[in-house]
């Protein structure tokens, strides 16, 4: 069977690296690139985060490239507070000794996805300004995209406001630019990643294993847990970016609807919110987002322990 080609856009911070982890090992694609965009820090950190997960999975072979500074126009305002100044928890891990890539992520994504002849797929984890930068230089790029996989947004909540997530909050503008694409869109918003949570069995499990990655995954993973407790979810924390990876090898633990969705980018109060149409009776005329709202999260659990164990 051939193989999904897959492209990867990351803001790494904790959840990110464990998705990586998880692309890995992913038996059924073959990750054609991987790019850092700023968001739960900086993006020279978020590249150098990726590399150095890649390098400890063993993963030298794929390619990291830069990606935006900033968004489209707002300021960065990053997630430190969940992911730490380093974005990995500060835990400190080995560092590639690759050499740097020069071209920018946009540049080559667009290479990329006309080589794949249009079969490539996109799973973004973090704020969609990569992918904006690269629709606004490529105007063709969005027929070469077979579809884009999300980690962002919410139809109900929000964890950087009352109503948005915070990728899709970092930059909405990004977000906007893409919702409103012809590419089509799978979201794994809030809605669904809140459901996706390991618990701390789970996390001393993985401890228990005792390798560089168990370790490394533990000593991350663990300080979030105070977080999740301060939102009503004690001793449970949320592997939000796993979703869509997972999505790829395992589409049938997660569950969803299509529907309409645009992006809240003026609002005082509601900037960044994902407007989705699933509850109204006026639906948008451009219903091309299939919204993911479950997942069998003890299936998830388990997979997650599998992967990290296996790096
Ligand atoms: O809202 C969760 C998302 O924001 C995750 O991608 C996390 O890594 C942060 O980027
Ligand atoms: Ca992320």
């Amino acid at each position: 069977m051939s193989k999904v080609p897959i492209w990867i856009d990351s803001d790494c911070g904790v959840d990110d690296s464990v998705a990586l982890f998880a692309a890995f090992k992913l038996e059924n694609a073959e990750i054609k690139g991987i790019s850092a965009v700023a968001g739960n820090v900086e993006e020279e950190k978020t590249f150098l985060n990726i590399r150095n997960i890649a390098h400890m999975a063993k993963r030298n072979d794929i390619k990291v490239y830069h990606g935006a500074e900033k968004p489209l126009i707002l300021p960065l305002e990053t997630a430190k507070h969940v992911h730490g100044e380093n974005g990995l928890g500060d835990i400190i891990i080995e560092e590639s000794q690759v050499p740097h890539e020069t071209e920018k992520a946009w540049d080559v994504l667009y290479r990329v996805a006309k080589e794949c002849n249009g079969e490539l797929v996109v799973i973004t984890l973090g704020p969609l300004t990569n992918i904006a930068i690269a629709l606004g230089k490529y105007p063709d790029l969005e027929k070469y995209i077979k579809k884009i996989l999300m980690m962002g947004g919410a139809v109900i909540g929000g964890n950087a406001t009352p109503c948005a997530e915070f990728n899709v909050f970092a930059d909405p503008h990004g977000a906007e630019v893409v919702f409103k694409s012809n590419i089509e869109k799978v979201m794994f918003g809030l809605d669904v990643t809140l459901k996706a949570y390991i618990d701390l069995d789970d996390i001393e499990e993985i401890k228990e294993h005792g390798s560089v990655a168990a370790n490394y995954f533990y000593q991350a993973v663990k300080p979030s847990l105070k977080f999740y407790e301060d939102i009503g979810m004690e001793g449970k924390t949320c592997m939000h970016d796993t979703c869509p990876v997972l999505y790829v090898g395992y589409p049938e633990l997660f569950s969803g609807e299509v529907c309409g969705v645009y992006v809240e980018t003026e609002g005082k109060v509601t900037m960044g919110k994902t407007v989705c149409d699933r509850e109204s009776n006026f639906k948008f005329d451009k219903r091309d987002t299939l919204v993911i709202f479950d997942v069998d999260q003890q299936k998830f659990s388990a997979k997650v322990k599998e992967i990290v164990k296996s790096i």
